[in-house]
């Protein structure tokens, strides 16, 4: 048990704020829901991290939080990449300042305790007090950490079982459908990180990034003045006329499939095959004609990895939570492995033009949850999820809904009340 958490954080049940198509405003809003998120989510079950490809050589890091708690993704010297706490286990000082780095070693501006790649307390200025063996002064660090395909998990708490298991068929789905989607079977997350902090609970931008019901009012402005996109055949033409669908995966893992309404392939690069023929050569040398030509209509998945991982198409964002009421949207673009500079350079003007708070999307995205936040800053009230309830169907084990319908929504909260049910 985390002795941060208040007594009410810890013996809180948030299950009757939450129905089959309903949910109270006040889980966006309320700070000991928020603590007991960080206890029952982000310290008892797996979240995203980072990528391998962010810390190629040996000793590189890039900073991170794991719910609130910062911390280091780190290759070590053996190769391996682990996550250590970002704080001297000492008197608690900040290892680390700046986003990433490469260090031999971690030293503490204060005093000057010195760790090892991989977390071990190696060399201290003047003894050790107390008898305190220096075993037992290594850096924390979550008890389980896990990777899939290069991405890499952590559970704090070590007790949410295996990766594999909270990530499920769906959710292994999704992260080989990224990685596949490279030559290579790499990615490359190397072209930096923008965040984007905004008043607004993280909830919300779980929910947004993956909400098919407002692309075609909150970004109107977006389609005027880029008309011809993916999008119109796949979510704007009208409800009757689009055939995308959205898909509720399990766990929280939630997608929205509109690679099912494009009108062509390689919809989703903006492009044509002719432009990318080195591209698509790769593509089939390596997966073989089927799955290539698989990919290239479908492009990238438009998925959460529940609770904190987006794949935003050819962007992947971490959602950060800060407070109930503060959250930080980091995004970067998915750049891929084995293909010519000329592609990645037009996934990186992709990204710098939908996201960010100068890009098209992401601030039409930032107004409506703030704007919620605000709404919902009193005694809350009552959300409706309820649309499509009536038509969504089973395939397998997902719940399958138009794009346009709140599957995905009630699909998250679903998960979101059975692991926060004490
Ligand atoms: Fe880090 Fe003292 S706080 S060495």
């Amino acid at each position: 048990m985390n002795p941060a958490l208040s007594a009410v954080a810890a013996s809180l049940d948030v299950s009757e704020r939450i129905t089959p198509d309903r949910v109270h405003g006040s889980l966006y809003t309320d700070p000991d829901v928020f603590d007991a998120e960080l206890q029952r989510i982000f310290h008892r079950g797996w979240s995203f991290v980072g990528h391998e490809s962010e810390v190629p050589g040996v000793g590189d890091w890039v900073s991170r939080r794991v719910g609130r708690d910062p911390v280091l993704l780190v290759r070590t010297r053996a190769g391996e990449v682990t996550v250590l706490a970002n704080r001297c286990a000492h008197r608690g000082v900040q290892l680390c300042t700046g986003s990433s780095g490469t260090n031999g070693s971690f030293s503490c501006m204060f005093h000057g305790w010195t760790y090892a790649l991989t977390g071990e307390l190696r060399a201290v200025p003047q003894p050790i007090g107390q008898g305190t063996a220096a075993a037992e002064l290594a850096l924390d660090r979550p008890r389980a950490v896990d990777r899939y395909r290069g991405f890499v998990f952590a559970n704090p708490s070590g007790g949410a079982g295996p990766l594999a298991e909270h990530l499920g068929v769906g959710g292994r789905e999704l992260l080989d459908w990224a990685a596949d989607l490279s030559p290579t079977g790499e990615l490359d997350l190397s072209a930096g990180w923008l965040g984007q902090r905004s008043p607004s609970n993280w909830k919300m931008w779980a929910e947004s990034d993956n909400d098919g019901y407002h692309l075609g009012r909150l970004h109107a402005s977006l389609w005027r003045v880029a008309p011809g996109t993916q999008y119109e055949s796949a979510a704007l033409a009208g409800e009757e006329r689009v055939v995308s669908t959205c898909r509720d995966r399990g766990n929280g893992h939630i997608e929205l499939e509109f690679w099912k309404g494009y009108d062509k392939d390689l919809a989703w690069l903006g492009t044509g095959r002719e432009k990318v023929a080195d591209y698509v050569a790769a593509l089939t040398a390596a997966r073989g004609a089927e799955r290539a030509e698989e990919l290239l209509w479908k492009g990238p998945p438009h998925a959460l990895i529940f609770p904190n991982l987006f794949l935003g198409e050819m962007n992947l964002a971490i959602i950060e939570p800060v407070s109930a009421g503060q959250t930080i949207h980091h995004h970067t673009p998915l750049l891929l492995g084995g293909v010519s500079p000329g592609f990645n350079t037009r996934v990186l003007r992709q990204s710098e033009a939908a996201m960010g708070p100068a890009g098209f999307l992401l601030p039409d995205d930032a107004t409506a949850s703030e704007r919620m936040q605000v709404a919902f800053a009193g005694t809350g009230g009552w959300m409706d999820l309820s649309r499509g309830l009536q038509r969504e169907v089973f395939e397998g084990t997902d719940r399958v809904g138009h794009v346009s319908d709140e599957t995905v929504n009630r699909g998250f909260w679903r998960h979101y009340r059975a692991v926060m049910t004490p």
